[in-house]
């Protein structure tokens, strides 16, 4: 007579080690694409950091000078229009003195380029709208990337100075080329300032700051992107991969050159996986401090 059914008749599973690595490694993939995918879903929220930075040559007619930062925005096939206009009105309501854009404007293609721009004019800043180019602006054409960006009413910084001046005294802005791309002289850019004059660059790499020290050449603060703070983070192990032959120095956040500074944005947007892993998007808000 037949009490049980088959399957519960069977004597119970022999586990073998072949068994449990493959239940560990489905275990894995399984927690891993879950991890992907609330990155996918939560990557565009974006986090404001809020840094104070101590110049000490500084002219005090400039403590307290806003720069509002945005950099890496990448508008394309992951990032949408809607989410770089929400940005745009955040950095708006800060009310800042000077908007910084340090490159990588599209991602996925020319057709980008314009409504990036669009998205852009309408930044307000009570000095001005600053921008310079990155590698993936070369990708589509910096020329026609540039264009765009000044008939929104942004100044395009190329290799290019320009002196702010408040109640008698200067700050000096510049913005360099882009560090793969560009073919940027240093020496000549920077020859009109005083060796004591206040220096705050815009450079799409971080890792510019070392053609800096390499030259001779000195920057009070550097505004960076690039890198996107790795876009997938590991606590405790950092990112996993930094797009810079100087591994983590310069992967994110406020770091140091000897005596010159360099703030690494995360950036906004993505590129190669729509996602973000304990590393949200940045808008930064300088200011500066004598
Ligand atoms: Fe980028």
């Amino acid at each position: 007579m037949k009490l049980l059914p088959d399957f519960l008749a069977r004597p119970p599973k022999q586990w073998t080690r072949r068994d449990v690595l493959k239940l560990s490694a489905a275990s894995v993939t399984t927690l891993g694409l879950g991890v992907l995918g609330y990155g996918c879903a939560i990557r565009q929220s974006v986090e404001l950091s809020r840094v104070e930075v101590k110049i000490p040559n500084l002219p005090s007619a400039f403590d307290g000078l806003t720069i509002a930062h945005l950099t890496d925005i990448h508008h394309g096939i992951y990032t949408n229009f809607e989410y770089i206009d929400r940005c745009v009105q955040i950095v708006n309501g800060l009310q800042p003195d000077v908007i910084a854009l340090t490159g990588d404007f599209t991602y996925g293609g020319k057709r980008y380029v314009e409504p990036c721009a669009e998205a852009l004019s309408q930044l307000r800043a009570r000095v001005g709208v600053y921008a310079v180019l990155g590698n993936h602006d070369y990708y589509v054409g910096a020329s026609s990337v540039a264009l765009a960006l000044k008939r929104a009413g942004v100044t395009v910084m190329i290799d290019q100075l320009d002196r702010l001046e408040l109640r008698g005294e200067r700050l000096w802005l510049a913005g360099v080329d882009d560090f793969y791309y560009g073919t940027t002289d240093l020496h000549r850019l920077l020859r009109d300032v005083p060796r004591d004059g206040a220096r705050v660059v815009l450079s799409h790499n971080p890792d510019f700051i070392e053609e800096f020290a390499a030259k001779n050449e000195h920057a009070d603060l550097m505004i960076s992107g690039h890198t996107h703070g790795g876009q997938i983070r590991f606590p405790w192990a950092g990112a996993p991969h930094i797009v810079s032959p100087y591994g983590q120095q310069y992967a994110a956040g406020l770091n140091r050159k000897d005596a010159m500074q360099v703030y690494t944005s995360r950036g906004l947007g993505t590129i190669l996986l729509p996602t973000r892993v304990d590393c949200p998007p940045e808008i930064v808000l300088f200011t500066l401090r004598s």
